[in-house]
């Protein structure tokens, strides 16, 4: 006989069946849609592997079972071009005074814009260039062209703001069948005031940026204005409120080789001079002043004389993979250095056709000159 509660019962005691059930088949079908997905996963990166080998494999022949490479852009993230010459930034002069002194040869600036306006905003990171692009126009009634200068403050501007760049400019001035010929941007600049407009291209160049790492040595060969980028390197390795900004703690050893006509025409001495007091492990300076001190021939005395007289140290600091060296200024001091590397590579030993081109591979041979 069947009674209601028989039958209730009955119902009660499936429950636990059909609840087993129906947990098998969720946990089955979260399994299977779990290994979906870590297959998803693990399949992404390998379609990307492929994509860069198959360039591996047409440019170097690399075998299939190389591993695969994932090839960052260098320095992709640092600002070029935001301004172009057909809409340039037109940024107004805070400042430009003489950097020289009394008794100095020709004339020096030192120029800063502010950039706060700017919209997108004009950043740069040092040793990066700006292009300016003078008032007036050339012999055929058009625009001049921009000239590029090396930027000579760091990303944090020289008050530490942010929001402004500094150049560091010589009037181009020479003599042409009588008369000064006064170069036409170098001119303008030095003679722009406070409160002026100037149209700003850029920021360009990726030649002459400072490696990340904080225990790199920096080995520095300037003339002349060649010493902006350097200004911009040294401030933000020494100069105390600016590494407060950039938490850039360098330990390596930076070494300064600066040419100068005269005594009076040393850029930015006072800062340099400070940051030695400030810093004497860090920091080594060597001047050539080229018409007040004579190398060992009685000629004038150049950086590359300088290099010379230097040639041990200076090559154990090469021979040492975490050293970069960086050459500005005048193009016409390229090929002496070259012939004094040489030199004092010889005397270690070492062959500097050789070496050379390994460093600029190695991104540690970095040359701006003009
Ligand atoms: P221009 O009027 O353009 O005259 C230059 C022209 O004059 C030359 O092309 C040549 O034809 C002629 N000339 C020059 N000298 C002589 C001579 N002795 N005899 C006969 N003819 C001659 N400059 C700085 O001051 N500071 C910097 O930080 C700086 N950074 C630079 C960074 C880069 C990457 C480059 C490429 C250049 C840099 N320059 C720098 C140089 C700058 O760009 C200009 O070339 C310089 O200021 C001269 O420009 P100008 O308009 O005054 O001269
Ligand atoms: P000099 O002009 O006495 O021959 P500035 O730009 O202030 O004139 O400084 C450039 C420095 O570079 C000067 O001391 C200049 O010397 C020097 N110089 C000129 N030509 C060379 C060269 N070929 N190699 C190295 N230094 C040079």
């Amino acid at each position: 006989m069947y009674s209601q509660a028989k039958v209730i019962a009955g119902g009660l005691a499936h429950i636990p069946v059909v609840i087993a059930v129906f947990y098998f088949i969720l946990t089955t079908f979260n399994k299977r849609a779990l290994k979906f997905v870590e297959e998803a996963k693990t399949k992404k990166p390998e379609a990307k592997a492929v994509e860069t080998k198959k360039v591996a494999v047409s440019k170097t022949e690399a075998p299939k079972t190389e591993a695969p490479k994932i090839v960052k852009k260098k320095h992709a993230d640092v600002p070029v071009n935001i301004y172009r010459p057909k809409t340039p930034y037109e940024g107004t002069v805070i400042e430009n005074y003489s950097l020289l002194k009394e008794g100095a040869i020709g004339r020096v600036n030192h120029i800063t814009f502010d950039l706060k306006d700017s919209d997108p905003f004009l950043n740069y990171v040092e040793g990066q260039s700006i292009g300016i692009m003078p008032a007036g126009e050339d012999a055929n009634g058009k625009p001049h062209k921009l000239r590029l200068y090396s930027i000579a403050s760091t990303r944090h501007g020289d008050d530490f703001k942010g929001n402004t760049v500094s150049l560091c400019v010589r009037q181009l001035q020479y003599e042409k069948d009588g008369e000064t010929i006064n170069g036409v941007c170098s001119t303008y600049l030095c003679d722009i005031k406070p409160g002026d407009k100037v149209k700003i291209t850029g920021p360009v160049g990726k030649e002459m940026l400072l490696p990340e790492e904080e225990d790199s040595n920096i080995v520095m060969l300037a003339t002349g204005t060649g010493i902006a980028p350097m200004r911009a390197y040294l401030r933000r390795m020494f100069e105390p409120t600016e590494k407060e900004k950039n938490k850039w703690n360098f330990k390596g050893k930076a070494w300064l080789f600066m040419g100068a006509p005269k005594s009076a025409n040393l850029l930015y001495e006072e800062d340099l001079q400070r940051y030695l007091v400030d810093n004497p492990d860090n920091f080594k300076y060597t001047k050539a002043i080229s018409r007040e001190q004579q190398n060992t021939k009685g000629g004038r005395m150049y950086i590359q004389d300088r290099v010379l007289e230097s040639a041990n140290e200076l090559f154990n600091m090469i021979e040492d993979e975490k050293t970069h060296i960086y050459l500005c200024g005048l193009k016409g001091m390229e090929p002496g250095i070259d012939e004094a590397m040489t030199k004092a590579a010889e005397e270690k030993g070492l062959n500097w056709s050789e070496l050379r081109p390994q460093l600029k591979k190695a991104g540690r041979w970095h040359v701006e000159t003009y």
